[in-house]
């Protein structure tokens, strides 16, 4: 696990850079073209809710947010830093994705952009509300 400080200030180093997506491997060149591949993987439909998990600065969501303005997004971070500085259009919960525990009757998905590489690993669907 890397010290919050040590995440705190590369998170600082990165924004300041104008670097909005903490995420290595990319899918396209631009944001806006890497997300677009996102939301090719994941076929969102209308009016769904995703829990973005790990969601770092919540760009992805903004960016998924301005593509398809009709998708709502919960955003997760266990670092307060990120979170702090992601849109406050949606839902934020500083949290520990390995302890979170969902517990709604809305059907719900989620998206966990730390493997892009692994779009199969992009996409769970809650089929029916988590005991
Ligand atoms: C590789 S970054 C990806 C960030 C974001 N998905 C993106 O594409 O910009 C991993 C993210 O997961 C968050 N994270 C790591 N472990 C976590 C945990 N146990 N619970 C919640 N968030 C976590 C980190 O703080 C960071 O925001």
């Amino acid at each position: 696990m890397i010290p919050a400080d040590v995440l705190n200030e590369a998170s600082r180093l990165a924004l300041a850079a104008g670097v909005k997506i903490l995420q290595g491997f990319r899918l396209a060149d631009t944001d806006a073209a890497h997300v677009a591949r996102l939301l090719d993987y994941m076929q969102p439909e209308a009016g769904e809710t995703w829990v973005d998990i790990g969601c770092g600065f919540g760009e992805v969501a903004r960016l998924m947010h301005a593509a398809c303005p009709d998708l709502n997004f919960i955003l997760v971070n266990n670092n307060y830093f990120q979170l702090s500085h992601a849109p406050r259009d949606f839902l934020q919960l500083h949290a520990d994705m390995t302890t979170c525990r969902w517990r709604t009757k809305a059907p719900m998905a989620a998206c966990c952009c730390m493997r892009c590489a692994m779009p199969s690993r992009l996409r769970w669907r809650c089929a029916k509300p988590p005991a």
